[in-house]
Order: C-alpha cells, then sequence, then structure tokens
C-alpha cells in the first residue's frame, strides 16, 4: 500500500513538469521564449551594442532562475526522501517487561536442545525449536509452506524468515495468553540470520541475551552422526552436515557477533559431557540473572 501511494505521489503532473524542465536542456524546451537570449537579456545600461570588453549578458537573471529551479528541486526531493525514510514502523506484539525471550544459539549438534531440556526442568522456562515448529509446520497436511520447509531443511538452507518468525509468533501467543500475558521463553535455534533477529525483535520482542554453546566442528559432527542413526532427520547425514556446517559458519555466526558487540551474549564451552556443560550454563545464567531466574 505505501509503496502504491508513493509512486502515484512521484507521478503527479506538477512533478512530471520537474522532470520534464530538468531532461530537456531550457533552450529547446517548447516553453521557453523563441526569442534569442541575446535580445531579451541584453537590455538597460548596456544597450544592444555593449561597450568592448563588457559582456552582452546579465548574468543574475540565469543565477536567480537556476537557484529557484535548484530550490524547487530539492524540495521536492527533501519531500519525497521524508516519505521513503519513514516507513510504517512494527510494534512488538509482546512487552519484555512481560515476555522474557533468551535466544540460544550453537552450531548442529552443540547440544542445545539437550542444555534447554534442563533449564525447563530446573527454571520453568517453555522451551520453543525453531526447527521443531518448522519440522511440526512442515508435516502439517494444509501447510502451503510443508514443501518449501522440506526442501530447505535437506539443504540446510534457512527457511525464510517470515514463516519462523510467524510460527514462533504463534507459538508463543499460545502461551502468554494460557498464563495470564507472562512468559518466559528458551528460543532454541533461533535467530540463525540476521533478518530473522531483527524481524523477531522489531515485530514480537526484544531479546534479553543469546545463550551461546560453542563447540568444534568434528565434536559436532560425531554427535550428529550417532543422533542420525535414530533421529529420522532428513538432514543427520554427512552430505547435509557439511552444508548445515557452513550454513552456521557463514550466516549464523554473525547474529552471534552482532549480540555479542551489544553484550548479549553468555557464552559456554559445549565440548564436555551434558552434565559438565549443563554446570556451565547454571553458573553463567546465575551470574547474569540472579539465583531466581
Ligand atoms: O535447529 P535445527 O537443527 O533443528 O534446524 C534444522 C533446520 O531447520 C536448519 O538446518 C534449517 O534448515 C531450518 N531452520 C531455519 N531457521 C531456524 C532454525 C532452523 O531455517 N531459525
Ligand atoms: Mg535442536
Amino acid at each position: 500500500m505505501a509503496h502504491r501511494f508513493l509512486s502515484r505521489r512521484v507521478c503527479q503532473p506538477q512533478y512530471s513538469f520537474l522532470k520534464e524542465q530538468s531532461s530537456i536542456p531550457r533552450a529547446f524546451h517548447p516553453q521557453f521564449p523563441k526569442t534569442p537570449a541575446r535580445r531579451t537579456y541584453a537590455t538597460g545600461e548596456s544597450g544592444p551594442n555593449p561597450k568592448p570588453g563588457q559582456s552582452p549578458f546579465k548574468v543574475w537573471p540565469f543565477i536567480a532562475i537556476t537557484l529557484a529551479g535548484s530550490g524547487a528541486y530539492a524540495l521536492m526531493v527533501n519531500s519525497r526522501t521524508e516519505q521513503i525514510a519513514a516507513p510504517k514502523k512494527d510494534v512488538p506484539v509482546f512487552s519484555p517487561s512481560k515476555v522474557t525471550v533468551l535466544f540460544v544459539l550453537g552450531g548442529p549438534g552443540a547440544g542445545k536442545g539437550t542444555q534447554c531440556a534442563n533449564l525447563v526442568r530446573d527454571y520453568n522456562f517453555t522451551h520453543l525449536s525453531a526447527g521443531d515448529l518448522l519440522r511440526a509446520e512442515q508435516d502439517r497436511p494444509d501447510s502451503e509452506f510443508g514443501q518449501l520447509i522440506k526442501d530447505y531443511i535437506k539443504d540446510g538452507k534457512i527457511v525464510p524468515m517470515e514463516v519462523t518468525v510467524q510460527l514462533l509468533e504463534n507459538a508463543m501467543t499460545d502461551v502468554v495468553k494460557q498464563a495470564g500475558g507472562k512468559g518466559k521463553f528458551l528460543i532454541d535455534g533461533f535467530p540463525r540470520k540476521m533478518d530473522q533477529a531483527l524481524k523477531f525483535e522489531e515485530t514480537v520482542v526484544p531479546s534479553k541475551f543469546v545463550l551461546f554453546f560453542d563447540c568444534p566442528e568434528e565434536e559436532m559432527q560425531k554427535r550428529l552422526l550417532k543422533r542420525g542413526k535414530t533421529s529420522g532427520r532428513t538432514d543427520d547425514n554427512e552430505e547435509s552436515i557439511k552444508k548445515r556446517f557452513k550454513v552456521f559458519v557463514d550466516t549464523s555466526m554473525p547474529v552471534v557477533d552482532y549480540f555479542r558487540k551489544k553484550n548479549q551474549v553468555v557464552q559456554v564451552i559445549a565440548t564436555k559431557s551434558p552434565d559438565e556443560v549443563y554446570k556451565e550454563t547454571k553458573e553463567k545464567l546465575e551470574q547474569r540473572l540472579g539465583k531466581d531466574f
């Protein structure tokens, strides 16, 4: 809608006149006086036969016209820029004073799901895994995105953010409604790309921070191949894992770096056993949030 409005404004007759004026040299413009410039402006004290060394033209009318033209053009550009630079701003659905969100990130196989389950047990979080929500949507018989999600997941690519953000918002809304307007969420495997991060924080709720599980690729690959024997997932195989690692480094690490610059990353070494990783996770979260988070 906004764009249609903009283009209508830009095409209004007064603007097309300005456009025409700027694209056709003044001397050849149909509205320009047919009499030569010399005769029109060479009047008054310089007269028709100027003294030697004196210009037959008076320059100030040209300067005045040029300045007036530039002024009008600048005004037009300004008014257009204001409209373009002030698009409708989305307001987040939830307030961070009522809805707490921790993003949980880490490479595939870093142990995000395992640690989230521990935190749910001990701290009453609601755990939402973006990957699980996408897989559920992919399997929903009437879903218009089923095939698209299937293709993206198999290839380890990031599903277009509109789909994932909407699934998360829907799931959160259900929980918050049931809990009387409040919620405490671990959003696992999200945001995996900068556009997801920005869209979510702008339209759903700003996050508190990112819990980042840092694990080397060899360890993650070992875990994923083991999981692949029983998980039934189309992406727990060597070929998909390689693609997922590359996407993680190229696309998801910039998200971690973005939040790190804002001092919003709590990092945990995720190489050790699940119990040891959880011990460090609890300690770091308590440091950041206090004992009763
Ligand atoms: O987190 P998980 O490993 O379950 O994600 C599986 C796949 O789901 C990813 O490789 C990706 O294709 C998709 N996904 C996504 N955006 C997210 C989370 C997952 O596109 N935020
Ligand atoms: Mg997971």
